[in-house]
């Protein structure tokens, strides 16, 4: 009778673990994803185009817990590849809005070589800017008048221009990957950036 009632008692344990652990699958816990080394490595050719069907992840790069949630294929072999760092996604995804500090990383890269990072930090409200060449990251922002005009285009997701798939990619677990038939810089209609 005994070993039974502890058996009853062991039962009713796992049952009480399994569920409490499926529910919180549910929401997508950004930061228990963990690094996997040598990931999006520059040099690998590999990790270009492909990485845009990819589950999200943290990855450490550019010296920071930062994970990449969306692409835009531009005109030609160009595409951009965009990134927040770790703890503000994980805000974002319970509040909804960007917090204070957060930091998105926007890679540009030709087939398979990379160029310039910029990068854009919200600071007392404010956007600053900085960008850097890939091997050099440099976190030192400042207000410049030439991304917030452009930038101000998105006044209605934060001029934040992923913001939509940034939400849809960490709802989804997924990074999202669209096209934008523009060249570099510019920016097609904004539609296109609410993603799929
Ligand atoms: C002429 C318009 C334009 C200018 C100027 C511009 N950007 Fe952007 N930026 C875009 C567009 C459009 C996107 C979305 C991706 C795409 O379609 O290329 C973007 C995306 C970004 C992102 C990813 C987050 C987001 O908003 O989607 C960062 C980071 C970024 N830009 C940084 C900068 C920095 C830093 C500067 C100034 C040095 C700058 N941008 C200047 C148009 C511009």
């Amino acid at each position: 009778m005994n070993i039974l009632f502890r058996l009853l008692t062991l039962f009713a344990l796992i049952i009480l673990i399994c569920c409490t652990n499926s529910r919180e699958d549910d929401s997508i816990n950004v930061s228990v994803v963990e690094p996997k080394d040598g990931d999006y490595d520059s040099s690998d050719s590999s990790s270009t185009k492909n990485l845009g069907e990819d589950d999200i992840r943290v990855i450490t790069k550019y010296n920071r817990k930062i994970i990449q949630y969306a692409q835009v294929d531009k005109t030609g072999d160009y595409f951009r590849r965009m990134f927040i760092d770790s703890a503000s996604a994980q805000a974002f995804l319970q509040t909804g809005i960007v917090p204070q500090s957060a930091i998105f990383y926007l890679e540009t890269w030709f087939g398979n070589s990379q160029s310039t990072v910029y990068i854009r930090q919200k600071n007392n409200s404010e956007w600053e800017s900085n960008s850097f060449s890939p091997s050099l990251p440099n976190y030192q922002v400042t207000f410049d008048q030439s991304c917030q005009g452009c930038h101000f285009t998105a006044r209605s997701t934060e001029s934040v221009f992923t913001l939509p798939l940034l939400t849809k990619a960490l709802n989804r677990g997924k990074i999202q990957v669209i096209e934008c038939n523009q060249t570099s810089f510019n920016p097609c209609d904004l539609k296109t950036y609410q993603g799929n």
